[in-house]
Parts: structure tokens; C-alpha cells; sequence
């Protein structure tokens, strides 16, 4: 059996299986590789961007890495420059400089920021998670002022409060418990938008959440809990611009992609712009030929951005990584000694567009523009 992997796929085998994605009327045009990502969602009213981790820069395809960003991105996303766990390794440390080098690739390239994020229950450094509820209390307040002040009108979105919904705590409203949760109750999660907006009145204030995708029980209870839960801060007059919605679609779930977008649409209803902030595609349960899983990745963010388009409040979508190798998932694999290495982003590990390219792309082009 011809070897297929990722090293030898050619060209013409990418886009035969992207064809067979059913992208072969676009195909021409997009294949001739001049357009963009980010042009062909600009085109509908869409930011396009990926997450984004300054580090891979250093690894000896930083270059490769930077040119694919410039050409694919209109937005990048902080991996995690700006959170608390990279800010603040330590009670008495603040560390910008990886924050700085995001926002001076950003800059330097005309992209845009998303500040991902002020505030979360995890991912804290062990000395955050033993701080009493005034010490915690006292911590969101500065942090968000200091980080606030110091890059005042640089960043279009902020993810201000991340994922806090956590059936799992038995709490009231199914919220996450931890730190700021103590300090405050629920209300830490209005104050902390209150003080961005005060802070920061021209960025886009998100509130950014997981697991509302899919079709079980699960998700449903994140659905209900987060709508909820953004239907309270609305009606206190809380300044939520937008909702991230951070779509991880996982090929062992199930999903009713067009109820999903049925559900953006209450969020919509709200007044909310909705962002898709954290897409990829786990592909652990798809088979293991190269090309029958770059298909049927393919497929599954063309049916997902089908159906999520149509809600034209949907402005922004944003990929989680943009290459294999530097995706949360690839990293846990090889973590975990995991053999079969996941393939769940638009780009192979030698930066070469794959069928998800394509079907993305051509989503963009069916989607309504905005
Ligand atoms: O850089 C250090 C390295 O020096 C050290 O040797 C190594 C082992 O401790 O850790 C490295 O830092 C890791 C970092 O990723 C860079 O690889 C952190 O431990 C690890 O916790 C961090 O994981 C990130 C995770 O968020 C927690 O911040 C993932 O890359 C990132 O993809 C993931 O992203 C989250 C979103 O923020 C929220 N939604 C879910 C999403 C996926 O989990």
C-alpha cells in the first residue's frame, strides 16, 4: 500500500480530495492558491484568524509559520500571551513580553487582536488557585485595570470572562467554581466586563464558552446554563458585546449542526454578535487513512460553517492553530505517545493547504454576506 503520509500527499491528491468534498465548482479559482482564508470571509462581512503562539516562531519553521498567518489571517488570537498563567507565573511577577511580541507581529503584519483571556477558573498557577476570596477578589480587580491600561485600544475583542459554565460543580446556574467565583459570586462575571468597558470602551467585550455544540445531553445542559446565564448579565444592563462560541467539534460526537445554528440565533436575538473562536476538528474517530480523514474533516467544517453562516449576526471565525502540528490536540497526542497523529486543522505539518482549506474556503464563498 502506497505510503500516504502527510509527507507524500501531492498536490493534485489534496485537491482530488477536496473535490470530493463536494468544493469542485469553486475549485479553480481557490486552487490557484491566490486567494485567502481571510480574503474570502472578508469578502462577506466575516473576520477570518486563527490562534496564534509567538514561541513557534523560534522552531525552524517560524518563518514558514509567520508567511502562512500574514496570507490566511485577518485576526489572530493570543494562545496564551494573555493569560493569567503566562501574565503572572508568580505573586510578585508580571511578564508582558510575550504579550508584547504578539501584539508586535500583529502590528507590524496589519492583523488584528483577540485578547484571549482576563479572566478563567482554569489553567491558574498553583499560587492564583490558593488565594482567599478578598486576595482573589483584589487580583481581577488590578489585573484587568493593568492589562486594561496597557494595551487600551490595541485589542479589538477581549475575551474578558472564559468558559464559566461547569455542570460538574453542582452550583447554582451550573456555574464554574473557583477563585473569582468566591470572591464574588456570580458577579464577577459583570464586574469584570463592567471594569473592561470602563477600561477599554472601543474593544469588543466577549464572553467566550465550550462544549455548546454538540448534540447529547451535555451540551444541551451547557446550552441552556449559558444562555441563561447571558440572558441575566443583558437584562442587568452587563456590557456583553459578543459570544464566543470556541466549536472544538469532535468526530466521536454527534451534531444537529442546523438546531446549533438554531440556538446562535436566540443568542443573536439578544443583540449579541457571535464569534466562533476556537474551531478545529478532533479526528480520533475517523478512520485512518490520511485521505479518508482530511475528507471527512473537510466535510465536517463545511457542514458546520454551512450552517453557522446562516446566522449573519456569526462576524467572526477563528481556528484554533492553523497547522497540524501546533494544535492543542497534536500536542496532547504526542504528549500521551499517541501513534496515529490528529490532522485537525486547515494545514498539514509542512504547511500545505489540505481539504479543509478548501472546504472552508468554499463555505465563505456560499455563506450571505453580512
Ligand atoms: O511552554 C511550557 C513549557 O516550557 C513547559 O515545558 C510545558 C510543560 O509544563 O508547558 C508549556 O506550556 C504549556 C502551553 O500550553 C504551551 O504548550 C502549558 O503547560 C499548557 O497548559 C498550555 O496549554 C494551553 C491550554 O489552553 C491552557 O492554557 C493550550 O496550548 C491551549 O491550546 C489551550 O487552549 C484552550 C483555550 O485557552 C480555552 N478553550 C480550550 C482550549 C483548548 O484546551
Amino acid at each position: 500500500m502506497r505510503d500516504v503520509s502527510p509527507r507524500s500527499l501531492t498536490r493534485r491528491e489534496i485537491l482530488a480530495a477536496s473535490a470530493a468534498c463536494g468544493v469542485a465548482a469553486a475549485l479553480p479559482a481557490i486552487a490557484a492558491g491566490k486567494e485567502s482564508l481571510g480574503e474570502l470571509a472578508a469578502a462577506k462581512g466575516i473576520t477570518y484568524g486563527a490562534s496564534f503562539a509567538g514561541h513557534e516562531l523560534d522552531a525552524p519553521y517560524g518563518a514558514s509559520y509567520a508567511a502562512m498567518y500574514k496570507r490566511e489571517c485577518r485576526i489572530l488570537t493570543s494562545e496564551l500571551e494573555f493569560k493569567l498563567a503566562t501574565l503572572r507565573p508568580t505573586a510578585d511577577v508580571i511578564d508582558f513580553a510575550p504579550a508584547d511580541r504578539l501584539m508586535a507581529f500583529a502590528e507590524a503584519n496589519g492583523l488584528a487582536v483577540r485578547g484571549h483571556t482576563l479572566i478563567w477558573h482554569d489553567a491558574l498557577p498553583d499560587w492564583i488557585n490558593r488565594l482567599g476570596p478578598g486576595e482573589a477578589g483584589y487580583l481581577l480587580d488590578a489585573h484587568i485595570e493593568t492589562v486594561l491600561e496597557r494595551y487600551a485600544g490595541r485589542v479589538k475583542h477581549w475575551d474578558v470572562v472564559n468558559e464559566p459554565i461547569g455542570p460538574w460543580d453542582k452550583l447554582p446556574g451550573n456555574l464554574r467554581t473557583g477563585v473569582f467565583l468566591a470572591a464574588f459570586g456570580e458577579d464577577y462575571i459583570a464586574r469584570s466586563f463592567r471594569l473592561a468597558r470602563k477600561l477599554d470602551p472601543k474593544a469588543r467585550l466577549v464572553l467566550n464558552e465550550a462544549q455548546t455544540e454538540a448534540d447529547d445531553e451535555n451540551s444541551r445542559t451547557f446550552r441552556e446554563s449559558f444562555l441563561a446565564l447571558v440572558r441575566r448579565l443583558k437584562d442587568a444592563g452587563v456590557p456583553v458585546d459578543a459570544v464566543g462560541l470556541e466549536s472544538h467539534l469532535v468526530s466521536s460526537r454527534r451534531y444537529d449542526f442546523p438546531r446549533f445554528a438554531a440556538w446562535i440565533a436566540d443568542l443573536a436575538a439578544l443583540g449579541l454578535e457571535i464569534h466562533i473562536t476556537e474551531l478545529d476538528v478532533d479526528d480520533a474517530a475517523f478512520p485512518s487513512n490520511i485521505r479518508e480523514r482530511d475528507k471527512r474533516v473537510a466535510a465536517m467544517y463545511r457542514d458546520f460553517l454551512d450552517a453557522v453562516l446562516q446566522v449573519k449576526a456569526v462576524t467572526t471565525v477563528v481556528d484554533w492553530q492553523l497547522a497540524d502540528h501546533t494544535s492543542w490536540i497534536y500536542g496532547a497526542a504526542l504528549a500521551k505517545n499517541v501513534k496515529r497523529l490528529p490532522r485537525p486543522l486547515p494545514y498539514d505539518s509542512e504547511f500545505r493547504r489540505k481539504p479543509a482549506w478548501y472546504t472552508i474556503a468554499e463555505a465563505f464563498r456560499a455563506a450571505p454576506a453580512r
